[in-house]
């Protein structure tokens, strides 16, 4: 039978020579992360698949999306120059329709259910959980030595709701761990309507009698399209996202119950974590290397005990990667962000022409938008509002004309050069709302400005930022000198001796 779901994802990209197998033995603490990390920055585009890694008989895989637009555009089907704009469209279009409703196997049926571990057996440390960063981690007794999952987490916040999104998971023994759930995400307003508090606001007026566990499961061993759905903030918390899968990929997502929780996951799943965040019990987290490149300082996390560990026989650990810019988690975020602008500024200015979020800047912090400019003053009201399309997110954005590539660096800084007058084109609005994982932005925090724009001179106020946007745009009316272009001739006839001497390569 034709592998489908994870594995046949695999084979796909071993018959694309894009699975890059490692079999030399390599360890999950920092050397499987250093090595991700170098990947990323060689812009090596395949999956990577460490066969051995040092102290487990579990293989681990990363990259499944990596750290270019090129998998996104793959998995929703759509042309890689045009991404940003059709996947958002494809979204949209799937939402609408409601998608296609997951089917339900029996336990028989589900190669996640092939070995099931409760109790004590159901032991974090079997799994090869990479340290990502050398710098990750409490490491504060024995197996603390900074382990951080990132799989999708499955929770279900209605009946017929069923939500996936990422929330950081660092290991703190054996079956506990400490778990990053960010204030508005659909988690957190489950988790709060199942705690009957805020999750992270410890003056709450706790009812303790009426307050219940709040059940999640984490899911390893997935497709692009559930790694993606996790990502996708556009996504209704308390719609069904596998639904939104099946739609996507044009068949029934294939579903069971879990053992010891009432959340269903993916059958063909690799490893299934299942447990609860018992109401009020936190636990230290982190330092933890955060999507922008930089370590976040540990904070108080909601706890979660780990009740059962369901898996197939011999599994394949799927590991998203965190760490400094290239990497997998700030990609897709970025994408999403970007997603997110250009649906917005379609609204208001519907000649945007694309939208891009480098992964590097931050996933958000820096966008780039190009327009068909038609109207002086277009590109002030995109600025605007792409950054209050991403609110605290937004600190940048760039304006260019539709002849740019703003996928490429070369093309953005040539529109700068020649296109930008800083005391015309430039807009800059100072203490716009910021976040607290903007290093320059965190003033009252309780920690210093990593980097001060104020050389540490007078105070940076709680949480703000100076928001600025560039106008690379060409001035309408006036006459300027032309632009080489390639000649389309002449591109035609060296194409040929392109290729061949690519090939002779
Ligand atoms: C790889 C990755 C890691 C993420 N880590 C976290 C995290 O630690 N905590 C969190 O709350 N959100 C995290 N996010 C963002 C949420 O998963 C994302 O906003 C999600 O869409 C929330 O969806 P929901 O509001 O439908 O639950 C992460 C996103 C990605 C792509």
């Amino acid at each position: 039978m034709t592998e489908t779901g994870f594995r046949g994802f695999l084979n796909d990209l071993e018959e694309r020579g894009e699975l890059w197998r490692i079999s030399q033995e390599i360890d999950p603490l920092d050397e499987i992360g250093a090595f991700i990390a170098r990947a990323d920055y060689a812009h090596i585009e395949k999956g990577l698949l460490f066969e051995n890694p040092k102290g487990s008989d579990i293989p681990v895989f990363a990259n499944t999306i990596g750290s270019s637009y090129k998998r996104i555009a793959e998995a929703f089907d759509v042309p890689l120059d045009a991404a940003v704009a059709s996947a958002g469209e494809k979204v949209m279009k799937v939402l609408r329709s409601g998608g296609i409703e997951p089917e339900y196997v029996a336990r028989k049926d589900a190669p996640c259910k092939e070995v099931i571990l409760k109790g004590e057996d159901a032991d974090l440390t079997r799994l090869p959980i990479l340290r990502m960063n050398p710098q990750d981690g409490t490491k504060t007794s024995a197996f603390l030595e900074g382990r951080f999952a990132c799989p999708p987490a499955v929770s279900k916040p209605s009946q017929n709701g069923r939500n996936i999104s990422f929330h950081r998971f660092e290991i703190t023994g054996p079956r506990e761990g400490s778990v990053w759930i960010f204030r508005g995400t659909g988690d957190a307003r489950s988790m709060e309507e199942a705690w009957g508090a805020k999750i992270d606001d410890p003056s709450s007026s706790w009812d303790t009698d009426k307050a219940k566990p709040f059940p999640t499961a984490f899911v390893i061993g997935v497709e692009p399209h559930f790694i993606l759905a996790g990502a996708n903030a556009a996504l209704p918390y308390n719609n069904n996202d596998f639904a939104t899968i099946g739609g996507l990929t044009g068949k029934p997502v294939r579903m069971v119950k879990c053992e010891t929780i009432d959340v269903d996951v993916p059958a063909d799943a690799e490893i299934v974590i299942e447990g609860v965040y018992h109401p009020f019990k936190w636990a230290k987290q982190g330092r933890f290397a955060s999507f922008n490149g930089f370590y976040d300082e540990a904070r108080r996390r909601p706890a979660f005990e780990v009740t059962a560990i369901t898996m197939r026989k011999k599994p394949i650990y799927q590991h998203v990667h965190i760490g400094r810019p290239l990497n997998e988690t700030n990609n897709i975020a970025a994408f999403f962000r970007g997603v997110r602008v250009y649906n917005d500024l379609k609204a208001v200015l519907p000649n945007v022409v694309d939208v891009y979020v480098d992964p590097s800047a931050g996933c958000g912090f820096t966008v780039h938008v190009k327009i068909d400019k038609r109207r002086v003053g277009e590109p002030k009201l995109a600025m605007m509002r792409a950054y209050t399309a991403l609110q605290g997110f937004c600190k940048h954005v760039f304006v260019y004309d539709k002849d740019i590539d703003i996928r490429e660096p070369h093309e953005r800084d040539w529109a700068l050069a020649h296109r930008f007058m800083a005391d015309r084109d430039l807009l800059i609005v100072p203490n716009t709302l910021g976040m607290n994982i903007d290093p320059l932005a965190q003033g009252k925090m309780g920690m210093p400005a990593k980097l001060g724009v104020h050389d540490g001179e007078g105070e940076i106020l709680l949480n703000t930022r100076t928001f600025m946007g560039a106008d690379c745009t060409e001035p309408l009316g006036l006459k300027v000198m032309e632009r080489v272009v390639p000649d389309k001739d002449v591109e035609a006839r060296i194409d040929s001796v392109w290729s061949k001497a690519l090939a002779a390569q």
